[in-house]
């Protein structure tokens, strides 16, 4: 289990990226935070487009800030949506999450402002796909 302090700055940081979030379309607003292995944290938010399949998802904004600055490995990371919506990550965002993560990576789920439920991306993506 990620430290408490560790937590805590995750979820300030997933909250301050939703602040950012650039949502005209759906009104739903997402941030997330990734902590990497050496302990940096990227934040990201969701982006969407007039052509609304060019929407990237929060959870991916922020890993690839991560992983632009040369890092690979996920530790932990925290989704924050709108509302009392749970913020699971989507499909496609759990694959991107396993590309850089473990099965036994953290994520922290929150259903408010300050509830939150923790998995680990084995809850979240059993049997994922990979190349090796
Ligand atoms: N969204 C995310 O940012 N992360 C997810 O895992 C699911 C959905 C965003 C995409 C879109 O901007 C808005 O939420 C509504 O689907």
């Amino acid at each position: 289990m990620v430290e408490e302090s560790i937590l805590k700055e995750l979820i300030k940081g997933a909250r301050l990226a939703r602040s950012k979030a650039y949502a005209p379309y759906s009104g739903y607003k997402v941030g997330a935070a990734v902590l990497s292995s050496d302990g940096e944290i990227y934040t990201g938010c969701n982006i969407e487009n007039a052509s609304y399949g060019l929407s990237n998802c929060a959870e991916r904004t922020a890993i690839f800030k991560m992983v632009s600055e040369g890092k690979c490995e996920i530790k932990a990371m925290a989704i924050i949506g709108s509302g009392d919506t749970p913020a699971f990550p989507c499909g496609a965002c759990r694959q991107v999450i396993s590309e850089f993560a473990t099965g036994d990576t953290e994520i922290i789920v929150l259903y408010s402002e300050d509830k939150y439920q923790v998995y680990t991306l084995k809850d979240l993506l059993p049997h994922t796909f990979k190349l090796d």
